[in-house]
């Protein structure tokens, strides 16, 4: 795995393209130091871009507010939240976020208050959509969300994609997912969506929990952008379940598209991160809550 200090050179290889320098601080993982930074299962990065502050996703509630702090980053200055998809992992910190920040722009999936249920073994089933919470902060603030059903930009060069289609069908949620308490009816997450930004080393994809899947979330982003290659690929990949052919598929995929940066997270899953550790090489980085990167 390369260590961090070498990112900058491999960066700065790469042709100026973009304007939009990006700072990228994961606030949120389930990899976390324990001393400095606190680890939970949920995911928050924070971009900060063309003047604009904007959290992707929230995290399950506990950790953002510490690892910010640890970070020395202001939760009361964020212009803009960004909900990859309503798990709870996700919007757990909305509540906060919104106290603190009462006028901020809220981007969305219409989808976002469809209850979700995990199948256990036995019922009753876990309920892991957005907490009541949750669900009460963002209808008190409905009048901010923009809601993204189709690609939406943020500012110039940083948009949202909406719905992911999903082309590669082998790509599945990565769960036991459903729409109802009984668990009869699979929910396929259709509204996940990621963030891509036009940085001047290429394009960054943040990816939430990629249930759309990886290769039909950066297939989707290649088409609206025209672009054939990324510069990065952050995020949460969802891979626990994946067989080899999806993981040869999808290191297939960052090959094809030339990433040279790719950073699993979150429900990434050990094994996929050890293959994409055999796989990858150097373009791999490790990722755990207080890492920045700059592009
Ligand atoms: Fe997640
Ligand atoms: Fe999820």
């Amino acid at each position: 795995m390369r260590p961090l200090s070498k990112l900058e050179d491999l960066a700065a290889a790469v042709p100026r393209e973009q304007k939009n320098p990006l700072t990228v601080s994961v606030l949120v993982d389930n990899n976390a130091d324990g001393k400095k930074f606190v680890p939970e299962h949920g995911l928050s990065i924070l971009l900060e871009v063309a003047g604009r502050r904007i959290l992707f996703d929230t995290g399950g509630g506990e950790s953002l507010g510490p690892n910010a702090r640890r970070l020395r980053i202001d939760l009361n200055r964020l212009t803009d939240v960004v909900i990859s998809h309503s798990h709870y992992d996700h919007t757990g910190g909305i509540p906060a976020v919104l106290e603190l920040n009462p006028a901020i722009r809220i981007f969305a999936h219409p989808e976002l208050f469809n209850p979700r249920y995990s199948r256990g073994e036995f019922a009753p089933h876990r309920q892991i959509g957005l907490t009541e919470l949750s669900t009460k902060a963002l209808r008190r603030h409905v009048a901010n969300i923009v809601w993204t059903a189709t690609p939406t930009p943020i500012t110039e060069g940083v948009w949202v994609t909406g719905s992911i289609p999903r082309l590669n069908e082998f790509e599945e949620p990565g769960g036991a997912f459903f729409l109802d308490e009984k668990c009869t009816r699979p929910d396929r997450i259709d509204g996940d969506q990621a963030i891509w930004v036009q940085t001047p080393k290429g394009i960054v994809v943040i990816l939430g929990c990629a249930h759309a899947g990886v290769v039909n979330t950066l297939e989707r982003i290649a088409r609206l952008t025209k672009a054939s290659r990324f510069h990065a690929v952050i995020g949460g990949m969802h891979l626990v379940r994946a067989d080899a052919e999806r993981m040869q598929f999808t290191t297939d995929a960052f090959n094809r598209f030339q990433v040279e940066i790719i950073a699993p997270c979150h429900c990434t899953g050990q094994a996929a991160c050890d293959y994409f550790h055999r796989h990858l090489g150097d373009r791999l980085v490790e990722v755990q809550a207080g890492l920045k990167l700059s592009f």
